[in-house]
């Protein structure tokens, strides 16, 4: 459970979160949309441990991490959360296994390999970042992500970057490894039609949430629109 009650943000006096609440259940899928500039990245950072909130209370299962020190926030952010940015953030030095193997050795799990093959990366192991097209490397990135078997899956706009071809195979991927390993999903994206994928859909605006509902069935990454 990833809980949040009453956080506002604040930038240089700005408000960007304004007393936001929130409750993401173990294995729910939750899609968050808004405009440009709406506070949804800082919302999961937040959520996500990643920053702090002036005021309110984040929970990651049993631990308020907002009163928690950094260390130990770190910690816990190791052994729960994985994150996948926009930008993919690779290692440039390291080859595709190099970076994976990052991920999978944060959490001593030794049994990577099924995720670089689930993920079709079985031929790209050596390869730099850099050889690879922007879906490889964006797959290496959930590939990293999910390699330390995190509870919950931050992805900020993962298909920001990618064609339609490419984005709808990257979010095949990533639900049919949410069946297999069951983690909950909180992802960003600015494409209306992946919210019709979610169980919850979240609007913000100006640092609220101003919508949030419940879709009755779930599409898959093939019948939404684009
Ligand atoms: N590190 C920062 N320092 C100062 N201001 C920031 C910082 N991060 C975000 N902001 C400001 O906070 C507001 C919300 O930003 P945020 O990145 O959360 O929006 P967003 O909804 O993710 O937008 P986008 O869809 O463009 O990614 C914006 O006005 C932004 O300029
Ligand atoms: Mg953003």
């Amino acid at each position: 459970m990833i809980k949040a009650d009453n956080i506002s943000k604040f930038y240089n006096n700005e408000c960007v979160l304004n007393d936001v609440s929130i409750k993401i259940e173990d294995g729910e899928f939750v899609v968050i949309l808004g405009p440009s500039g709406s506070g949804k990245s800082t919302l999961m950072n937040v959520l996500s441990g990643l920053e702090k909130p002036e005021s309110g209370k984040v929970f990651i299962d049993e631990f308020e991490i907002t009163s928690m020190s950094d260390k130990n926030v770190t910690a816990v952010r190791r052994e729960k959360i994985g994150f996948i940015f926009q930008q993919y953030y690779l290692l440039s030095h390291l080859s595709v296994l190099g970076n994976i193997k990052m991920g999978a050795d944060l959490a001593k799990n030794a049994d990577f390999m099924k995720l670089v093959n689930a993920l079709g990366l079985s031929d790209k192991t050596k390869s730099k970042p850099s050889e690879l097209s922007g879906g490889e490397q964006q797959r290496v990135c959930i590939a990293r992500a999910l390699a330390k078997n995190p509870k919950f899956l931050f992805l900020d706009e993962p298909t920001g970057a990618l064609d339609e071809k490419t984005g709808r195979e990257v979010l095949y991927l990533i639900c049919k490894l949410k069946k297999e390993q069951n983690f909950t999903i909180i992802m960003v994206t600015h494409n209306e039609n992946i919210a019709d994928m979610a169980e919850t859909v979240v609007r913000m605006n100006s640092g609220k949430i101003v919508d949030s509902y419940k879709n009755k069935t779930q599409k898959t990454a093939f019948e939404i629109g684009w």
